[in-house]
Formats: C-alpha cells, structure tokens, sequence
C-alpha cells in the first residue's frame, strides 16, 4: 500500500485507542469486593476496554444444560454504567470437566492416535460433533443475551486457536477434505508421487493423517494435512462466529492471532476474521541491545498488520513480564512504553494486556497483570500502564492511519512448511523465518515502512519486492514477479527460491522454476555448508551498486549460471571460487537482483539494501540516517504523517531530523535539528504528509 489513507475505528462506540487487559472475573465471584475495586483500578488506569470471559465456561454453564448469566449480566452492566467497555469472549478455549467426562469426544487426539486427557486447555476436536454442538448453543446464547449490550464492541472468539486432532471424525474430514480438493485417487497419487516406496492408494479409506509410527515421508502429504488442519480449524471458528453473526452482523469477529505461529496458514484465516489480533510477549533485555528482538517483533507486526493491509489489534502483551520464558526479566524503564509504541507504530489500533489481575493460583499467578496481589494501584507497573493509557488516549488522531508501505517482503505459510520438510539441503538448520527477517531487519535499520505479504497478494504499489528462500513457487507466482520487474518493480530474491511447485513436487528443466526468466540465472547445485564452513562473497570491481569488499557467507551455496542476468559479486573460495554470487537482471523498466549464498554478515544487507532504497526511490519514515537499534516508522492518513522514532539500541542516541517541519505529536511542541533518544526513549512527530 503505497498512499496514506484512513481506515474507521475499530469500533463506533471507542474512537480513540483501545487499552486494556484480559480480564477474568469468574475466578473471583466469592468475593464481590474485588470487582468494585477492579472498576475503581481500571478506570485509574486509564483502561477503556476488557477481553472478558475468555476461559469461563465452567462459570457460565456449570452443569450441561444449567446457565448462569448472572454474573456477566452484573459486569458488563457495570462497565457501561463505568465507560468500559467489552470485547465479549466465546469461552471454547477451555471446557469444563463435565463435558470431557460425558463426551470423551470433545477431547483431542493425538498423530499417535491417543486421545488425551482432561485438562489444560486448547485441548478440544475441532470436528467432534458434540463439542460443535456444545459450542453452538453456548455462542448462541451469548449472542441473543450480550450482542445489543451497550458494553459489547465485539467477538473475542475462543483463544489462539492451534494444534490438531487425528480422531475418527478428523479422519473422514480430511478425505471428504481430499476428496473435494482432487476429485480422483489417481490424481491424488500423482500430486503426492505416491510411486515413491510403493505408496499409491488404492482406497481413499486407506488414507490417513501423518502419524510417527505410520506415512510420514510423504511431503505432498505433510503439506496437505497441514492445509486442512489450517481449514478445519477456520471451518470451526465459521461454525463459531455462525449464531454470532445471526444475531449481530455488523458486530467485529476476532481470533487472537500468536507470533510466526507455524500450524495455521493465518493468511487463509485472516479472510474470515473481521480484524486481525494477535499477543505479542517480547523477551526484552535478554541481550544488551534489544534491537533483534525489536527487529523480530517489528516483523511480526508488520505481517499481521499486512494480512489485512489495515489497523490491526495488539491483544496481548504482558505489562511487565511473563512466567513461561526460560527467565523473566522485568521491563526496564521507559520500555513498556517503548513496546506498546512499537505496535502501534506497525498499525495497532489497540494495546491490550494479559492480564489484568495475577490470579491467586494455577499456572500463571506469576505472570505479570495490571493489578498485582498486593491489589492496589501504587505499583510501578501500574503507573507504567496508566502513563501509556494517557499516553494514548492524546494521540486519538492517529486511529485508522495506514502504513504506507512501498517494499514488501515475501512469506508464505505453504513454502515455510514446505521447505522445513524438504530433507535437505540443510537438515541441521534450514532456518527459513530467520533468512526472512535478516532481509527485513536491513529495511527495519533503514526506516524503511515495508508490508510483509503472501504470492496471492497484489504487487502494484511497491516498488522493491524482496523473495527471501522462495522454495515453494506456483508458476503464477513467478509470472506476476517477472510482470512485476517489467513494469518498474525492484525484485530481490535468493537461494533456494522456485524449487518445487504447489504439491511439493520439484520443478523440472532448471531452477529457480518459474522464476529463471526474471532472475536470468540458472541454479545447478545447492550445497550445505558446516557450522564450521565459511566461503566468502566478493564484490567485483565497479559494480553498479557500488559496494566493494567481501562478506562472509556460512550455511548455503549455490552454484548458479548467469544467463541474461550481469554478475555483481562472486565466490571467494572453494572449487566454484570466481562463480556468481550476486547477479543483477534488467528486465525493461525493473530489475531483480538474485543472492545465491547466505551472506551472514549483516553489514552485507546493510549495503545492499541502502542501495536498492536508494536506487528504487523506496520511502523511508525519515530521510536521516539512524544508528543502529534504532529504527523509525510511519503512519499517515495521507494529510499528516506520523513519524516513531523507537529506540531499541539500550544505548542513548542522536538523530538528525530531515528537513521537513515536525512537531512533537504529544506535546505539539515544534522540534527541528538534533534529537536526543534517551535509552528505551519512543517519540512520535508529526508533519505534513510526503
Ligand atoms: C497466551 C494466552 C493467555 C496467557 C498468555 C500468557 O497468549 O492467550 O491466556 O496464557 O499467553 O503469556
Ligand atoms: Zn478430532
């Protein structure tokens, strides 16, 4: 999306940001008190809105068939007399023990074909027709009760959908699921090239799930179950909103989303959800500076902000720490600010917490909440979040801005399950997610806005194209890139990109496969290098980038023929020493450039990328140079735009502002020259669009 635009508020009822926690008040009905002083807090903590319900099934129907709505009538009834307001929960997250008990079915079993037990949560089959059945009248119930009330903004369906279940009935699910997708055995068995080992199905009853103890070998297989279990799990959550929406159409529909959450193609759900959330725990200050973690997040964002191209929801983030991270370190000053920030410098229209209240027992009394068992306001933590809520709640105008992204980055859930599969080239670490955000931090450094997008989305607008390990290449997708590249477009793209097609079957008569005509190379050989191998990348003299030196590569070679394209760089050493490394195509008024080694020096990206911005006239938030860890991004409405400078570095910095006439956006303070960004410091300016 390359034009400031503005989107409505999330809802009618908040025209500001969203600020809030999850909130669990069924685990203290007995003691009514603790509800009153909940009210009293939140509105103290400058909290418009509550995720409310999320694991209460047990309190709201506590034996089948018996429902109490009592309790929610009370809270939600209190919260509009209060001016809070409710993102209402489907509670299918978690069941009570009475139904596990009288339908053993609900429960999930495993690829090793053993049901589990009762207990924990997420534990549910999602084709079982009783828990559907359960799930159904609870929503519907929820929806005729709750979908007027003046409290309710929207859905917060179940929690962070995952996993799978390889029951019976999710067993005739994924044939009729087959069935549907290849219409005959024998195309099945030619698209999962079922000759190998004899594998060929005769039956569609012989076709089963892939199990450890049974087909596990099968990629074409792997990739499918995987793509059902994305389906299913969407057809569960349609099954979900169905009464939802009977009753309320217009009401938002959500599912929190988790970070590079690897089960569920999100792209595929993102289509039925009505905005995207997703929960977002940082390990902060693992390391002295934060600025991977920060480039990792940024990424993050920027994907589930690209899902929708729109304002997206942070629905989860911990107000100090977490319990469930190898160790839990508290926020340092000025870094949950900094954090929430980053969000909404990436699109959030919302901050929310998990949680709210530490509960007093279980598993997660540990982790951090708003409100802390001392039980009172006067907490570090709790002045922390309330500083942000009115943070926030000044900074109304920048709801519904977009991020006018003009580079975009290639991810695709099919070719991230596809390549992790593949047995080779690398089994000791292919490292697929983390290639993708090397080539994104580059552009995170850079301040450059960049949308993270899938081989379906469309290319117009961008100006630089980054195709990071494309192994799983549809034929149209390498068409659309190459269109692309003509018309203008800058095309990175690497190794191990266009290797085999939507089934997981190799392309034949050359690599990259549908990509060789616009990157004009031809890839004969792919090696993997030993943690101990190093080969060198060398830039050739006078190149047109105009990079010199040599970089160090590990982990991935190439071996590539330059057809059309022109070589850039070469290989340093081994037997292919002197052989491309980087080479450039020119394709009418575009270019692709293709990186045939993992380059592990990040200085190489630096280089590379601050030449392609250059050379692509890609926008950047500021046209300034920031130090490193330090990044800025940019939201606009195509009148004002709103620049974050976020300061991840754990070092303090200095920028020099562009000459472009800003204000602070906060105090509306006229700021020019040298900027002082204390360490953790996030500052936001404002200026005329560009
Ligand atoms: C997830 C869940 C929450 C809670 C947090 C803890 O995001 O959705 O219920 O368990 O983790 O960090
Ligand atoms: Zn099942």
């Amino acid at each position: 999306m390359a034009q400031g635009r503005k989107f409505p508020p999330i809802s009618g009822k908040i025209p500001g940001f969203m600020h809030g926690a999850d909130y669990n008040p069924d685990q203290w009905l007995h003691d009514p008190k603790i509800f009153e002083e909940d009210i009293r807090l939140m509105k103290l903590a400058n909290c418009n809105v509550m995720s409310v319900g999320i694991f209460a099934w047990a309190a709201l129907e506590p034996e089948e068939g018996r429902f109490e709505f009592g309790w929610l009538d009370h809270v939600l009834d209190t919260f509009a007399a209060n001016g809070i307001y409710a993102w209402l929960a489907t509670p299918s997250g978690a069941r009570p023990a009475w139904m596990s008990q009288q339908y053993p079915e609900v429960l999930r079993v495993g690829a090793n074909r053993v049901r589990n037990l009762h207990g924990a949560r997420h534990n549910h089959c999602y084709t079982s027709p009783v828990y559907r059945e359960k799930t159904a009248i609870m929503n519907a119930k929820l929806a005729e009760r709750y979908g007027s009330h003046p409290a309710v903004v929207g859905w917060h369906v179940s929690n962070e959908y995952g996993g799978e279940c390889h029951c019976d009935y999710c067993q005739e699910a994924f044939r009729d699921w087959l069935k549907a997708k290849y219409g005959s055995l024998d195309a099945l068995n030619r698209a999962w090239w079922t000759a190998f080992w004899s594998h060929t199905y005769t039956d569609w009853a012989q076709v089963e799930s892939p199990a450890p103890h049974g087909e596990s070998a099968v990629h074409g297989h792997n990739l499918d179950w995987r793509r059902f279990v994305t389906a299913q799990t969407i057809d569960f959550y349609l099954h979900e909103i169905a009464p939802l929406k009977r009753v309320r159409p217009e009401l938002p529909c959500t599912a929190n989303f988790m970070d590079l959450f690897y089960d569920l193609d999100y792209r595929e759900f993102a289509k039925v959800v009505d905005v995207i959330s997703w929960d977002a725990y940082p390990t902060w200050h693992a390391a002295k500076s934060d600025a991977d973690v920060a480039a990792w997040f940024s990424f993050n964002h920027d994907l589930f902000r690209s899902l929708k191209r729109k304002p997206f929801m942070l629905m989860e983030s911990t107000p100090s720490l977490t319990n469930w991270q190898p160790v839990s370190k508290l926020k340092r000053p000025g870094m949950h600010r900094l954090s929430s920030l980053q969000a909404v410098a990436h699109g959030s229209d919302t901050v929310q917490y998990f949680q709210w209240r530490k509960s007093r027992g279980s598993s997660e009394k540990f982790h951090g909440a708003v409100v802390d068992h001392a039980g009172h306001e006067h907490t570090r933590v709790f002045r922390d979040v309330a500083d942000l809520g009115a943070a926030l709640a000044g900074l109304g105008e920048v709801i519904g801005t977009s991020v006018p992204a003009e580079a975009a980055i290639l991810f695709d859930w099919d070719n991230r399950w596809a390549v992790n599969d593949a047995q080779g080239p690398r089994n000791s670490g292919i490292r697929y997610e983390q290639t993708v955000v090397q080539h994104y931090r580059a552009l995170w450094e850079l301040g450059v806005p960049t949308d993270v997008i899938g081989s379906d989305d469309e290319l117009a607008g961008y100006k630089l194209l980054i195709v990071p390990m494309a192994y799983l290449m549809r034929q149209e997708t390498g068409e659309k890139i190459k269109r692309f590249a003509r018309a203008g477009g800058t095309v990175a793209a690497t190794y191990w990109s266009g290797v085999v097609d939507e089934h997981d079957l190799c392309h034949l008569g050359g690599f990259p496969g549908p990509l060789r005509a616009a990157a004009g190379i031809w890839a004969e050989e792919i090696e993997g290098l030993h943690d101990h191998d190093r080969n060198t990348l060398v830039l050739r003299e006078g190149n047109p980038l105009g990079i010199v030196g040599s970089y160090e590569i590990r982990e991935l070679c190439e071996l590539i023929h330059a057809e059309t394209a022109e070589v850039l760089a070469e290989y340093g050493e081994d037997f292919y020493a002197g052989r491309p490394a980087l080479t450039v195509n020119r394709l009418d008024a575009g270019r692709a450039y293709y990186l045939a080694a993992r380059v592990s020096d990040p200085a190489f990206y630096a280089a590379f990328y601050e030449a392609l911005v250059r050379e692509a006239g890609v926008r950047r938030a500021i046209e300034t140079a920031l130090p490193p860890g330090v990044t800025a991004q940019l939201r606009s409405d195509g009148v004002s735009d709103y620049v974050f400078l976020l300061n991840f570095s754990g070092k303090s910095a200095e920028i020099e502002l562009d000459g472009a006439s800003y204000l602070d956006a906060e105090t509306g303070d006229a700021v020019a020259g040298t900027l002082g960004l204390p360490v953790n410091a996030s500052r936001i300016l404002k200026r005329a669009a560009k």
